[in-house]
């Protein structure tokens, strides 16, 4: 009889890092039936994920509305799941993270008395402020998981610290990397090369060379960032597209309300800032392996970033990704105006400092998490 898996998402970076998962069970010879439930908390920017991995969720929630709270996305996710894990009873729940969607799937399944396996399981800053609230949601989420999936020692060693029995958390690495390396590859040809160039110059009039001396490219879009910390991230781009007009700054921006006003209403009018809609991921990717340096408020990107090479600066008080920062290729700066300027013109002038933060590392996965989680999932549910 196979075991019935029951994947739930509900934002862009869960369906980045669960595509894997998904299709990689689906394509499991041992027999697992799969499903699909997306919340639906982002709608675009979780449907341009879904269509670039194939992937057709079998139950839509359908729950984003414009600038949503989060009592909004909890009561509307927790009423549509109950009734999707009542018709599936799944042998297992899987979610990933440390989003809204997630912590109140694995709550749902708990209620329900469902097994739950938590994907990128143990990140901590150990500030529940900070980022708010996924810091807190992660840490629910441990509290209420049956299978840990951790994607470094570190994670694993969090877990274990708070109690989790060792025997429940294994060691996969990050499926964000299977993510990227899938579509990585796929952008090797020159022909596939030469497609994404001409249609970022024929989109957006960027012209984009192998070296990409001038290219910085941003996204943020924090709750904790909101009102203070986004002025100052968006008056520190102003000043360096002013002071550096050989730089272009590409960010596409995110499509929170909150997010979009002040970014248009301080950037939209500054000749070499672009400001551009949510990308596609494939897109998304190229741009990073085409960029000169990353600002960021991002998880996932500071995952992703290292593996590309990329340099890393993380607008943001705390992370809960250190690993990226041990290797010397991701750094804080902060939310302040000066220290982003000041990190920002640091690797634009400094070369030997460039140098130092742009060797390629890859703290977080070989790209075959996906694989190991079939595995251990299929030996548990025997
Ligand atoms: C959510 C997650 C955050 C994750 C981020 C990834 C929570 C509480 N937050 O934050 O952990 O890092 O996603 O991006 O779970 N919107 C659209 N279309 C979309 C997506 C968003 O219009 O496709 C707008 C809507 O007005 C929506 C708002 O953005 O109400 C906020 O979306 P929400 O999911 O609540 O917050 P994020 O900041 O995206
Ligand atoms: N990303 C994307 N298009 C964009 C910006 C980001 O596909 O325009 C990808 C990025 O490569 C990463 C993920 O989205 O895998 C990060 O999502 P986000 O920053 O929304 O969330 P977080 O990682 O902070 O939870």
């Amino acid at each position: 009889m196979k075991k019935k898996v029951l994947i739930v998402c509900g934002t862009r970076p869960e369906a980045i890092k669960m595509a894997p998962v998904i299709n990689g069970l689906k394509g499991q010879k041992s027999g697992f039936n799969t499903i699909v439930c997306v919340t639906a908390q982002h709608r675009h920017m979780l449907d341009q994920v879904l269509s670039i991995f194939r992937i057709s969720p079998d139950y839509d929630l359908n729950i984003m509305k414009e600038n949503q709270d989060l009592f909004d996305i909890t009561e509307k996710s927790l009423k549509g799941l109950k009734g999707v894990l009542e018709t599936v009873r799944p042998d297992v729940i899987l979610v990933q993270g440390d989003t809204t969607t997630a912590f109140i799937a694995g709550l749902a399944a708990f209620y329900l008395k469902i097994p739950i396996g938590h994907v990128e399981a143990g990140l901590r800053t150990y500030n529940k402020q900070s980022p708010f609230p996924e810091e807190m949601n992660r840490h629910l989420l441990s509290v209420l998981a049956d299978y840990h999936f951790a994607p470094t020692e570190w994670s694993r060693s969090n877990l274990l610290k708070e109690g989790i029995p060792e025997d429940r958390v294994w060691v996969t690495g990050n499926t964000v990397i299977d993510a990227l390396m899938q579509v990585a590859r796929g952008q090797r040809p020159a022909v596939r090369k030469r497609f994404f160039v001409e249609s970022f110059k024929r989109k957006y009039n960027l012209e984009l060379t192998t070296q990409n001396s001038k290219l910085i490219l941003v996204t943020g879009h924090r709750r904790e960032n909101f009102g203070e910390g986004f002025e100052n991230i968006c008056n520190a781009l102003r000043r360096i597209a002013e002071q550096r007009k050989d730089v272009v700054i590409v960010y596409p921006v995110h499509l929170n309300p909150n997010v979009q006003r002040p970014v248009k209403r301080i950037l939209g009018r500054v000749e070499n800032v672009r400001l551009i809609e949510p990308l596609g991921y494939e897109e998304f990717v190229f741009l990073m392996s085409r960029s000169f340096l990353i600002l960021t408020d991002s998880g996932g990107i500071q995952e992703e970033a290292p593996s590309l090479g990329k340099p890393v600066l993380v607008m943001r008080s705390t992370t809960e990704r250190p690993e990226g920062i041990r290797a010397g290729v991701v750094k804080l700066v902060g939310t302040k105006e000066r220290d982003i300027v000041d990190g920002t013109f640091e690797l634009l002038e400094d070369s030997k400092a460039y140098m130092k933060m742009s060797g390629s590392a890859n703290p977080y996965g070989d790209g075959k998490a996906s694989e190991k989680i079939a595995r251990i999932l299929f030996s548990v549910l025997q």
